[in-house]
């Protein structure tokens, strides 16, 4: 049995068996009162143990962190904070904790503390709180794919190619680092290693997806991708979870309308389904903005914020209008943002993502047609031959969510951009090939996972939604 079932007003039996981890005792010789926790819920249920029906010896071993199972009867409780409890028959002991070691006391820890413990951080509020809506979430979006005719299709995590043709790649390879087999140029010779090639770990499903999409009309791809850039911050992860779908005959306005349903749909299934965890989480929220500066504190509670987005249409605009505005923003003029924006062409840091989203528009924001030199290959090239069909999504205090394009799928033009930006052709032949045999529009946009899960709970470090995070100079656990 689990405590979830137990606590909900339908649950109609009275003796219960449960099992579960301590989270504090309290209580006097005659009595002691214990809170259960065995994951199911965000909420405890208290254990009722008489002294005189329990040895003094094993109620000693009963401290924060042990794991016990129970047998009793399920009772209206007499005290506050809990409609039920359970009057203990039976308690065993299966594991004990050390009180002297035992790292997770019953009082707040600060989150730098928990990340160094998180083989046992799952068993705090906040993680559990955090873990189990990153299940609803996952679930939601394989439920909202599905419903809508779409397949998943698992594209490799090791690779030859590189997807986003920015090179920040990890490279896969079992050859003898000490040894290295050379060429007589003095190169690695790489026909030597596992796979006879280079190769390394994916950046994007994207490109394999492409194909699929142009079989099976609609797929999508949830699954670990991996980047070796070097960015220390509270937003990037060297190894994070990406939903990638892609979409023949869709162009870049049904993407966006995609992208925006997807994200809405997402964030109500997780306020449906988890309700008590966000709740929970909603107050952390609250309690750690009022430990703030006021003028820094945010104008919406976490569930608030949700609700916002759910409410409100996303607003579109182009790059070329979203530099205009940023250009003869305040904000610019006063010299604020560390990179001033002086006109076409500049890449918009988050610190420009975030003025728009959270200062002028007060709105997620989906910004297009960026121009085509700092966007990747495969974006379809506009009339102007300036700018692409690309759109990323930004969102309040996170900036980018969502990248995506229309495809280019005119052959020559592929080529001519695949030259242009310095791509290797020769390891894309397949790719290629999809444009001259039965080419068509598509289109499709990557998630970051991690990123959404942020939004949703409302946690401000990257680190703190996935459970074993993958950053530089540290891969522990
Ligand atoms: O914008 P990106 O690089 O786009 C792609 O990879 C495309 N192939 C997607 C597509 O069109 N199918 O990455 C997509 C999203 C970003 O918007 C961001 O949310 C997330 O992936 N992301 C990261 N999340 C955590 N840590 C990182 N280092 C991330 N890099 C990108
Ligand atoms: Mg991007």
């Amino acid at each position: 049995m689990r405590i979830k079932k137990i606590l909900s007003p339908e649950w109609g039996q009275e003796k219960i068996a449960i099992s579960g981890w301590v989270r504090t005792k309290r209580g006097s010789k005659n009595v002691s009162f214990i809170a259960l926790n065995d994951g199911s819920t965000i909420n405890n249920i208290q254990i009722v143990a008489e002294g005189s029906v329990f040895s003094e010896e094993l109620l000693k071993q009963i401290t924060t962190g042990s794991c016990i199972s129970v047998e009793g009867n399920l009772v209206p409780s007499k005290g506050s904070g809990q409609d039920k409890e359970v009057l203990a028959a039976k308690i065993v002991v299966l594991g004990i904790a050390d009180v002297d070691e035992y790292p997770l006391q019953p009082k707040k820890h600060s989150l730098d503390f928990l990340r160094e413990k998180a083989h046992l951080r799952f068993r705090t509020n906040t993680f559990s709180a955090t873990f189990r809506l990153r299940h609803t979430l996952t679930f939601a979006v394989h439920k909202f794919f599905n419903d809508r005719g779409f397949f998943n299709i698992h594209t490799p995590i090791i690779t030859s190619v590189d997807a986003e043709g920015a090179g920040e790649m990890f490279k896969v390879t079992n050859l003898d680092l000490e040894n290295l087999p050379k060429n007589p140029a003095g190169k690695v010779e790489f026909s030597k290693d596992f796979f006879g090639t280079k190769t390394h770990l994916t950046v994007s499903g994207q490109l394999e997806a492409e194909l699929g999409a142009l079989a099976l009309g609609k797929v999508y791809t949830f699954g670990p991708t991996f980047r070796a850039e070097n960015s220390n911050t509270s937003r990037h992860l060297s190894e994070f979870w990406m939903i990638e779908p892609e979409v023949a005959f869709s162009d870049l306005e049904k993407n966006m309308d995609l992208a925006e349903e997807f994200l809405k749909y997402c964030i109500k299934y997780c306020m449906e389904k988890n309700a008590d965890d966000l709740k929970f989480l909603n107050k952390r929220f609250s309690d750690e903005e009022n430990s703030i500066k006021k003028e820094n504190r945010l104008e919406m509670g976490l569930i608030e914020r949700l609700e916002f987005v759910l409410e409100n249409d996303f607003v579109r605009l182009t790059y070329t209008e979203a530099i205009d505005i940023l250009r003869n923003s305040n904000h610019n003029k006063k010299k604020k943002f560390n990179y001033l924006i002086d006109g076409f062409g500049a890449e918009l840091q988050s610190e420009h993502e975030r003025y728009l989203v959270e200062k002028k528009f007060k709105k997620p924001v989906i910004i297009t047609d960026y121009p085509k030199d700092i966007k990747a290959f495969y974006m379809r090239v506009n009339e102007d031959n300036k700018t692409v069909r690309a759109m990323d999504i930004l969102f309040p205090t996170i900036g980018e969510i969502v990248g995506g394009s229309q495809r280019e799928e005119r052959l020559d033009k592929l080529e001519a951009r695949i030259e242009e930006m310095g791509v290797c052709k020769n390891e894309l032949w397949w790719y290629l090939e999809t444009r001259k045999f039965g080419t068509c529009e598509h289109a499709g946009f990557g998630l970051g996972f991690e990123r959404l899960m942020m939004f949703v709970t409302g946690m401000k470090n990257i680190r703190d939604v996935i459970p074993f995070p993958r950053t530089p100079q540290n891969a522990e656990f």
